[in-house]
């Protein structure tokens, strides 16, 4: 971390014509007069003369309106939450103390997620699709189940993602009263927002029929019920006038967490992962399932965030978390881990890209097994083992392995404004 020490050396290092932020030079064509150009040398506030700047009838109105504010209005509101924050005033639910103030911090995790999260920040252009247009476009560079796999998983993940970002940004983020998971929760939001960006870029890459892929979710049976279970769980939730606050509605809330983060998020994304990544393994689709590899890291990243907040809610509200809200959170995990073996089953007919229904109805159970775990519940299936391996190291995935070899364009960060 920069300390100020630094920050002065830095600033002494720098040569005189050093521009950190590469901002082009303004154009060189303003006729620079001597009034002017003596202005910009002893530009210093001493030196500095007020001219007569005439303003339009706007500018009076917008000075006159500030003479009326109330000031009291907002600072009223916020006596109402308690003044300073203190650090045992902050809740995860139902919490009265001032979310503007993000410190100091109660939850170090939210925050350090938030931070890893934007460190491993990218965007679906930078990957290559060349070998991938190639591929799709030849005749017989893939067999059938191979396109089903790659159509069926397009068509599911362009509308989980959307689901998961809307669920994010109307229901959980107004509930959620912390603000450093609220700003874990932004973070996510934009993630969610660049993956179906990246859905949508291999759709168009491939040149599919948008339509057929992006209805997948109302007209083929086994992608319809995995979206429509998950918006279940978020009708209530997401009307504007719902409120946490007894028992009832906080436990509403905590089973759209668990059916968004544990189910939609931490198993619907699975079967679909791995096929994808399995062709990636296979050189087949590789830019695809390149894409597909970094949006599983921020995935797995959503889940865990998720989880700590369920258990975190849990501390927190110990009344909530009675043996028949235990027994609904496992009917949903087990709910929704039957849900994907049957979509397993859907998209995989026969064995393919060396795997096949039955071994991921296995991989299902086992992460099934964890999920159930990580929110302090008891296993399901006894002696099932992880047939596939691999994904656990994709998951690991560090962004400077090899993100940097594979890169195909720059950010149009500095470059699309505009310097007039
Ligand atoms: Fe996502
Ligand atoms: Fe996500």
């Amino acid at each position: 971390m920069l300390n100020w020490d630094e920050y002065n050396q830095e600033e002494s290092k720098a040569p005189p014509s050093a521009n950190v932020n590469k901002e082009p030079s303004p154009p060189p064509t303003q006729e620079v007069t001597p009034e002017a150009s003596q202005a910009q040398e002893g530009d210093g506030p001493e030196n500095y003369s007020s001219k007569t700047i005439e303003e339009g009838t706007r500018a009076e109105k917008a000075r006159e309106a500030l003479k009326n504010l109330d000031e009291k209005a907002g600072i009223e509101e916020l006596d109402g939450m308690g003044g300073r924050v203190e650090v045992d005033q902050k809740m995860m639910i139902n919490c009265k103390a001032d979310l503007n103030q993000l410190v100091p911090f109660k939850y170090d995790w939210a925050w350090q997620k938030y931070l890893d999260g934007s460190a491993n920040h990218w965007m679906p252009q930078e990957i290559n699709m060349t070998n991938d247009i190639v591929l799709w476009k030849s005749e017989d560079g893939l067999t059938e189940d191979e396109r089903t796999i790659v159509k069926r998983n397009l068509g599911f993940f362009s509308t989980a993602d959307s689901l998961v970002a809307n669920n994010l940004v109307l229901a959980i983020y107004r509930l959620i009263t912390n603000p450093e998971c609220r700003q874990y929760i932004l973070r996510q939001s934009l993630e969610e927002a660049i993956h179906t960006h990246a859905y949508q870029y291999c759709i168009e890459s491939l040149g599919m029929d948008e339509g057929e892929i992006f209805n997948m979710y109302r007209e083929i049976p086994s992608v319809a019920r995995k979206a429509s279970w998950g918006l279940k769980y978020t009708q209530d939730i997401s009307d504007p006038d719902f409120k946490t606050g007894t028992d009832e509605t906080d436990k509403q809330l905590l089973k759209n967490l668990i059916a968004f983060y544990c189910v939609l998020e931490g198993i619907f994304f699975y079967c679909g992962f791995s096929q994808i990544l399995s062709m990636g393994r296979r050189n087949k689709m590789t830019g695809t399932s390149e894409q597909f590899q970094y949006i599983l890291r921020d995935e797995s990243m959503h889940v865990n965030f998720g989880i700590d907040v369920i258990n975190q809610i849990k501390i927190e509200n110990p009344h909530l978390w009675d043996e028949e809200m235990k027994a609904e959170a496992a009917q949903m995990i087990l709910e929704g881990t039957e849900l994907e073996i049957l979509y397993a089953r859907d998209t995989m007919p026969r064995g393919v890209l060396g795997m096949n229904a039955a071994m991921m109805e296995e991989y299902l159970k086992f992460i099934a097994n964890r999920r159930l775990t990580q929110i302090g519940l008891e296993e399901e299936f006894k002696g099932v083992g992880n047939p596939f391996p691999w994904m656990s190291e994709i998951i690991d995935l560090r962004k400077e392995k090899n993100f940097f070899e594979t890169r195909v364009t720059e950010y149009q960060v500095g470059g699309a404004l505009n310097w007039e």
